[in-house]
């Protein structure tokens, strides 16, 4: 019996080597964790259990039969996240360059399938070389099976993503279906084709970093949610995303107990919004002010600014907020703030995390680019989003709610259950001056006619009433209740049903 134990242990501490010391010393020289170490980080001390920690590649070509190393370059199981389970896989880049395998894609498969059945999130730790090009079609068959259970968990568990490495070619198809994808900087990029094949088909010159590097993802593409400055970072962050989320989508979000009473009024809100409707302000300081704890994540806080997203917490249960930056181009709605915010209600719709929507929006934004970008179909992806939502929604209007972008911005009629307006709102068509110039054109010429005409106009539309008067808002209330108020609406609305119609799926414009 002594002799199997001590087998046993050899052999779990030549898993545990990887592709040796001098591997993990270049690991580390990059700036790195192993992928063991970054376990380490992200799971509760003492809570992670292995799967398949022997299991090795089969592949016998180009001398592959004499290079088999246990695990095969990724390291899969299950553990907690503040006492919570989720399973997990971390690829190995010592091993083969963390490169994938038919039998590393079985050992990831199976870490999902369990996943699906227990109904618990998979987070995955990439660092790979992509396909191993030693087996071909065999590694191309298992990036598909992975493919095909991320979108299978779509919806159905919270699926995450951490890119710590090389994530390029197919492999990049993997975490785009996850729910969110954390990258580091200077050491993790992610590209469909490198920087050689885009300089020879293209011509252009281009590093890694600027192709598909953690600030490219965050900034330009929003391929990306965050982006972080190392892996201890990256990880600690992670741990603090999934505390807002529930296990599945048949479970609520966690709930954790605050001392921050959800009546505290804050009277700074009175005076947030200038009194010139042209100043902008900044929208994060009501979001601040209003959750538990001042704690907001912002997702994708790099990305279309002029739309605020992110989880928070309102007397304890988990929301996701979405929000209108009046500080970024006025907070109008364009291409890319309407693909990130319907992204962001969808997931919350999917796991029953209610939305929160903070409404100071001038409008979609004008021109040709937006225009022939096709505007009217990422912008319809917003409305579809807030429309097909069923969990509770609770919109603030603080200030403007003009045209279309009023109906959006999860209004009344596309199912708000509580609608609530600053004195400062103005809901109408448009702002004051545009609609004059349209509805009085006769009187252009004439500054004073036009300038009394406006005060008409803003005297009946730039205010909450109208809207009230209709029931479109439930009710004006003053800024510095808002917490209050929204923490009222969120507790009255804890147990609200409410099904869509059987299909086999919607066809939300893509
Ligand atoms: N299949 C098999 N082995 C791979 C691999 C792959 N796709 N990618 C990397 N490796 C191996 C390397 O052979 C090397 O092995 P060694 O330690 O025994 O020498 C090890 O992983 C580390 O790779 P290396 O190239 O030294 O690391 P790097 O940091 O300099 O470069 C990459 C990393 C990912 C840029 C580079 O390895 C690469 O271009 N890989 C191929 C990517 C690719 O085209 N994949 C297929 C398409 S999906």
């Amino acid at each position: 019996m002594h002799d199997i134990i001590h087998e046993l242990e050899k052999k779990r501490e030549a898993a545990r080597l990887g592709g040796g010391q001098k591997r993990i010393d270049s690991q580390h020289k990059k700036g790195k964790l192993t992928a063991r170490e970054r376990l380490e980080l992200l799971l509760d001390p003492d809570s992670f259990e292995e799967w398949d920690m022997f299991k090795e590649h089969r592949c016998t070509d180009f001398g592959m039969a004499e290079t088999k190393n246990p695990g095969d370059g990724v390291v899969t199981g299950y553990g907690t996240i503040n006492g919570r389970l989720v399973f997990v896989f971390s690829q190995d880049f010592t091993v083969f360059g963390g490169s994938l395998s038919e039998t590393h894609a079985e050992k990831i498969c199976k870490v999902m399938d369990h996943a699906m059945k227990v109904g618990a999130p998979v987070i995955g730790l990439n660092d790979s070389g992509g396909a191993r090009i030693q087996e071909g079609v065999a590694s191309l068959g298992g990036y598909a099976d992975v493919f095909q259970r991320n979108v299978m968990a779509s919806g159905v568990i919270p699926q995450i993503s951490m890119i710590m490495g090389p994530c390029a070619g197919g492999a990049v198809y993997s975490p785009a279906m996850t729910d969110f994808i954390f990258m580091v900087k200077d050491s993790s990029y992610m590209f469909v084709t490198g920087p050689e094949v885009v300089k020879t088909v293209t011509h252009e010159e281009v590093t890694a970093e600027e192709l598909g590097g953690a600030v490219t993802h965050t900034t330009k593409s929003g391929v990306a949610d965050l982006a972080f400055e190392n892996d201890v970072e990256a990880l600690n962050y992670l741990r603090r995303l999934v505390n807002f989320l529930p296990a599945n989508n048949r479970e609520k979000p966690p709930v954790q107990k605050t001392n921050d009473p959800a009546e505290r009024l804050d009277f700074s809100l009175d005076t947030l919004v200038p009194d010139n409707a042209n100043k902008p302000y900044d929208m994060k300081e009501l979001i601040i002010k209003m959750v538990d704890d001042c704690d907001f994540f912002e997702i994708q806080p790099d990305y279309a600014k002029n739309i605020i997203t992110g989880f928070a917490r309102m007397d304890g249960h988990p929301v996701g907020i979405v929000a209108n930056q009046p500080l970024v181009l006025a907070g109008c709605l364009d291409i890319k703030s309407s693909i990130k915010a319907a992204r962001f209600v969808r997931f919350c719709d999917a796991f029953n995390i209610p939305v929160v929507t903070l409404v100071d929006v001038p409008g979609f934004m004008p021109g040709t680019s937006q225009e022939y970008g096709g505007i009217i179909k990422h912008g319809a992806k917003l409305l579809y989003a807030y429309a097909e939502c069923t969990v509770p929604k609770v919109t603030l209007i603080t200030r403007k709610a003009y045209g279309g972008a009023y109906d959006v911005m999860s209004s009344k009629h596309l199912r708000g259950d509580v609608n609530l307006a600053w004195p400062s709102a103005e809901i109408a068509v448009m702002g004051p001056k545009g609609a004059v110039e349209i509805i009085f054109r006769e009187e252009k010429n004439d500054p004073a006619k036009l300038a009394e005409r406006e005060a008409e106009y803003k005297a009946k539309f730039a205010n909450p009433f109208v809207a009230g008067a209709r029931g479109f808002i439930d009710d004006v209330i003053m800024p510095n209740e808002t917490r209050k108020r929204i923490c009222r609406s969120l507790a009255m609305l804890r147990d609200k049903k409410l099904d869509n119609p059987w299909r086999k799926h919607g066809n939300i414009p893509l």
